[in-house]
């Protein structure tokens, strides 16, 4: 409709431009033809007039309604001013000028917007994850509301877009509004709601009054999973303590409360605090606790029931119903009474006496001390404790044990391969020794195991022992000895007391084979030398030991050396060497004989008791050799027949009633291996005409007994029959005839 108004009055107003053009007088308008004001604002219509000295104005509306303003003119202008502008100035005014007879006129059209406020969004609850909620864009006090537009966003996404086309059957500003439905999801939290709307007032102007309103989203999450944990139980004894923390999910981050169920069903608070500890409980404190999550839009919540259970008086006697205590050691029995605040302990025996050892009390808790303990302290000790009119009481028994020391392994001698060793295991000092078990192994064998089951007649340790006999062998070497003692104390105790000893047998191998190995020969000739080396078996190696034998049968030490080397061996030197191999499990021997050869020297030959004897005297013929050892010693007669070898006994000769044809050359020769010596005497035995050459018997007789006296040095006694002996051969004549 305005718009048509607008085309009529544009014609009218191409007239009386085409109708003025033709006059001086002109009128001229600001603004020139048309304006857009808001309701509310002030706006001014001036209309000026030229070529006209005092011109008369008027001013009217189209449609001759009121003008709605105040007219000021002066002179050549006129304005019309309309404060504020409202609805009712929504026309075309007509400014007429009046210059004597002519008359111009000029028309202005005001047109009227109403858009004073952004748009408002209101939403008709709080925004929630998955549920359902109306979001408003309501634009106030519109007008023309038939051109306006609405958009609604969420984000970038436009939900909703509307224009309002509908018939104005009143000319006033309305407020519209525009509505969309949806279902926030967690991806909305942050997202912008936005409404802007358009207000196309001037179809001329393209570009659109617009206001628009932004309101980030609020999306909140309902508590839920709303959890409860207690420590250390919901189970509590009378003055335990307990931790119970809370949690709960839902955006905002839900509240957490934490009340107690009252009997009337009433709810007392407790705590704002997401942890609730409660300390020194009592039995009223039982009950249903409850943890409330809330926040904005919801609440969310959780029940446990905590029950505290009376406090029971008991005691508790330590360590354990029973006790195993060495003699000697510092036993502590302690008492503990739990569930009353001061009870009065006290101790005695099963017998009723009082306890030999110190007591000391301390509020709940009491020990009785023994130290020394010993046979005095074997007893059942009962701990009692009275609290008011209550009495508890509690007992330990006392068993005593004596296990002091390690078994100790004993040989009855050297362990000597082959020879029969006794081993025993001793325990000393066991109490009590009828729970005593001693096992032997060597390596991994068990030898013997014996255990004491004997009455026990008398309280007190005693020493007890495992023997074993066996025969080593070097085998056994380096094998362990173990002696294992165990004590079983206490029927309740699977593992005994246990102490061991070990042994690495080491067995010894009496000396054998010693062998003598004499370089060059046991027989030497005098000057030269010999080693003579010893050797032995055994384990340990034995050690070597050279003496030599002297004429006495003593043993004088010559060398610990394996090997005696005699250089320049004397004459002296011949005897008996004995070499022993020793070590701790025996000796063994080995003698040899060396001898040293001389040539044989120093040959006496000799008549007893002269070389002129009678007819029938006894006459010995002695030879003998200063070379040791003893030489071979040859006697013989000699005679143009040829020589008769006479069997001398120990190189002496006896002639008893010498003969005449006894008279003669006699040659000794004395010879070994390195040489031979000879010596020669003539015997002369006169004839027994002469009385006076007799021998007399008593002569005979001493010479009976010096021969026996002297059977070393041989005697020929030769009984002459001749007084004269014509052959009293010299020794150089008897060595001729020898020849
Ligand atoms: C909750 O307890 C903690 C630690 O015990 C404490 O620091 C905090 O102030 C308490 N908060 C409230 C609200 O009582
Ligand atoms: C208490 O112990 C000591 C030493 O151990 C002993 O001499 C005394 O006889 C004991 N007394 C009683 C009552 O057993
Ligand atoms: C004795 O032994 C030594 C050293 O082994 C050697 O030099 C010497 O020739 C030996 N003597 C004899 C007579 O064998
Ligand atoms: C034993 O031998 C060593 C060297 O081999 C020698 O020095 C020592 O004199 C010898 N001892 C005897 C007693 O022969």
């Amino acid at each position: 409709m305005s718009g048509k108004i607008v085309v009529i009055f544009g014609a009218s107003n191409i007239l009386w431009i085409v109708f003025a053009a033709s006059q001086d007088f002109k009128i001229e308008t600001s603004p020139e033809s048309r304006t857009l004001a808001q309701i509310g604002d002030s706006i001014s219509l001036i209309c000026n007039t030229i070529g006209c000295e005092s011109p008369f104005f008027s001013w009217r509306t189209q449609m001759d309604s009121p003008l709605n303003g105040e007219v000021r003119t002066e002179g050549t202008r006129s304005v019309l001013i309309m404060d504020p502008v409202s609805l009712q100035n929504e026309h075309s005014y007509l400014c007429t000028a009046t210059c004597g007879s002519e008359k111009r006129e000029k028309q202005i059209q005001v047109e009227i917007y109403s858009f004073p406020r952004d748009p408002e969004i209101h939403l008709n609850g709080l925004l929630e994850v998955g549920k359902p909620i109306t979001v408003k864009c309501l634009v106030p006090d519109v007008y023309p509301f038939d051109k306006l537009e609405i958009d609604l966003l969420k984000g970038d996404h436009l939900m909703k877009n509307q224009e309002f086309l509908e018939v104005m059957d009143r000319k006033s500003p309305e407020t519209k509004s525009l509505e969309v439905t949806f279902t926030p999801i967690v991806e909305d939290i942050g997202k912008a709601l936005v409404c802007r709307a358009k207000l196309h007032v001037d179809e001329t102007d393209f570009a659109p009054k617009e206001r628009e309103t932004t309101k980030v989203l609020q999306v909140y999450i309902s508590p839920k999973n709303t959890v409860i944990s207690v420590n250390p139980s919901t189970r509590l004894q009378e003055g335990g303590s307990v931790t119970m923390t809370c949690s709960s999910e839902g955006l905002p981050a839900p509240e957490i409360f934490w009340s107690k169920k009252l009997d009337n069903g009433n709810l007392q608070l407790l705590s704002g605090n997401a942890t609730l500890t409660l300390i020194a409980m009592r039995i009223e404190d039982s009950g249903i606790y409850v943890c409330e999550g809330g926040n904005l839009i919801g609440k969310s919540r959780k029940e446990v029931e905590l029950i505290v259970q009376e406090k029971l008086f008991t005691i508790e006697i330590s360590p354990g119903p029973r006790i195993a205590a060495q003699i000697g050691d510092l036993v502590v029995l302690t008492c503990g009474v739990t569930g009353c605040e001061s009870p009065s302990i006290s101790w005695r025996t099963h017998t009723d006496s009082p306890p030999n050892g110190t007591v000391r009390s301390e509020g709940t808790e009491s020990t009785l001390t023994l130290h020394p303990v010993s046979f005095e302290n074997e007893h059942f000790y009962l701990c009692s404790a009275t609290c008011g009119q209550k009495k508890v009481e509690k007992r330990i028994q006392v068993e005593l044990y004596s296990f002091h020391s390690d078994p100790e392994i004993k040989m009855s001698g050297l362990l000597v391969h082959g020879n029969p060793v006794t081993v025993s295991c001793e325990v000393p000092n066991v109490y009590p020794f009828n729970q005593l078990e001693i096992e032997l192994l060597k390596g991994e064998t068990i030898v013997q195991n014996k255990v004491f089951l004997e009455e026990m007649d008398r309280k007190s340790p005693e020493t007890k022992s495992l023997e074993v006999t066996f025969i080593p062998t070097t085998e056994d070497t380096g094998k362990v000895l173990v002696c294992q003692a165990k004590l079983h104390i206490g029927e309740m105790e699977f593992q005994p007391k246990q102490r061991q000893s070990t042994q690495t047998l080491y067995v010894n191998v009496a000396p054998r084979d010693t062998t003598v190995l004499v370089s060059p020969s046991p027989i030497l000739e005098e000057g030269s030398s010999v080693n003579m080396t010893c050797s032995s078996s055994g384990l340990p190696a034995p050690k070597i030991l050279w003496r030599r034998q002297l004429n006495n049968g003593d043993l004088q030490p010559l060398s610990e050396n394996t090997t005696i080397t005699l250089i320049s061996t004397k004459m002296e030197d011949s005897g008996t060497y004995v070499c022993e191999g020793i070590n701790q499990a025996g000796i063994s021997r080995k003698e040899v004989e060396l001898i040293i050869q001389v040539a044989p020297r120093d040959i006496q030959l000799r008549a007893f008791p002269s070389e002129s004897v009678k007819e029938g005297d006894t006459v010995i013929i002695s030879c003998t050799c200063g070379n040791y050892p003893k030489t071979w010693i040859i006697l013989k007669k000699k005679a143009e027949t040829g020589d008769t070898v006479l069997k001398s006994t120990d190189g002496a000769y006896t002639i008893r009633k010498a003969q005449l044809e006894d008279a003669g050359v006699y040659e000794c020769e004395s010879k070994n291996e390195v040489g031979s010596q000879s010596r020669s005497l003539t015997l002369d035995v006169k004839g027994r005409e002469n009385n006076k050459d007799y021998f007399s018997p008593e002569l005979l007789m001493l010479y009976f007994a010096s021969s026996l006296i002297i059977p070393a040095i041989g005697m020929t006694i030769y009984f002459a029959r001749k007084a004269n002996m014509k052959g009293s051969y010299s020794l150089v004549e008897a060595q001729k005839s020898k020849v």
